[in-house]
């Protein structure tokens, strides 16, 4: 079990199943899964100091100088194995909360033998408010986030206000927060956020970041914008997915 085995079904074990295709898959932590001595719990002092469980995520890479880039949600992993193959000088966080998301992705990563990727079994979201230091990232990738339908849900979505206050806070000078998603719903939701934190006279904190267009990876496909699992499957050549970038002021 990791200490983020409190999220409901989120044990952290890979139970079978059709995942690894019968393959056993091998996720020993301390090599692409961050182990928990790496990542230790949260300490209580966060009671009374919420920094106090802050840690320097680039310690965990062989190269911790590194640019350095976070992907939220990896799902079964292409875009992580593509973008890391593409940018060996670029050190990438894989952040999943699934167990079996998590463990297919880092075995994944340990086959292709990529030495810059770590994978992260956690909330993307609590780790960034109460892990990640300041200014430490070049680019955060969010890719067909769940958009948790159900108006009662709406809550649990990614974006929203305390998401891009610690993405704006995490970011380096110029850093840049990458999102496409499919979803009609959830893109209008975000874009009465993207206009809110775009403007500096609603910005919270009066720090506006600045909107521009995405331009999908030069390794990607015809009509492909970022070729996620999902985007393959979900969009194929029918459904144009939305997609933003927001940049923090340099
Ligand atoms: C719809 S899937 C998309 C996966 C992948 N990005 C793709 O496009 O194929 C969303 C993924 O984000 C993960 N996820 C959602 N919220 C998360 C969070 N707060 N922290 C970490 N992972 C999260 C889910 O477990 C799931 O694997």
């Amino acid at each position: 079990m990791t200490h983020d085995s409190h999220i409901p079904g989120r044990s952290g074990r890979f139970s079978g199943g059709k995942l690894g295709h019968g393959r056993e898959l091998d996720v020993a932590a301390g090599s692409i899964g961050v182990s928990p001595e790496e990542y230790p719990p949260l300490p209580d002092a966060v009671m009374t100091d919420p920094l106090a469980g802050r840690l320097d995520p680039r310690a965990w890479f062989n190269n911790p100088t590194r640019r350095f880039e976070i992907e939220i949600g990896c799902g079964k992993g292409t875009f992580m194995l593509n973008v890391a193959t593409e940018n060996p000088s670029t050190n990438f966080l894989g952040i999943e909360w699934e167990g079996a998301f998590f463990a297919y992705t880092a075995d994944r990563v340990r086959r292709a033998g990529l030495e810059n990727v770590r994978m992260l079994h956690a909330d993307a979201v609590e780790f960034l408010k109460w892990r990640c230091p300041d200014a430490i990232v070049n680019t955060i990738h969010l890719y067909y986030s769940d958009p948790w339908p159900k108006a009662k849900h709406h809550k649990n979505r990614v974006v929203q206000d305390k998401f891009l206050e610690q993405a704006r806070r995490v970011l380096i000078p110029g850093g840049e927060l990458r999102i496409v998603t499919d979803h009609d719903d959830y893109w209008q939701w975000m874009e009465t956020f993207f206009d809110r934190w775009t403007d500096a006279s609603t910005a919270p904190g009066g720090v506006a970041l600045a909107r521009e267009a995405f331009v999908p990876p030069d390794w990607v496909g015809e009509g492909q914008v970022v070729a996620t699992n999902y985007e393959k499957k979900m969009c194929g050549s029918t459904k144009q997915p939305h997609a933003a970038v927001l940049r923090k002021s340099g």
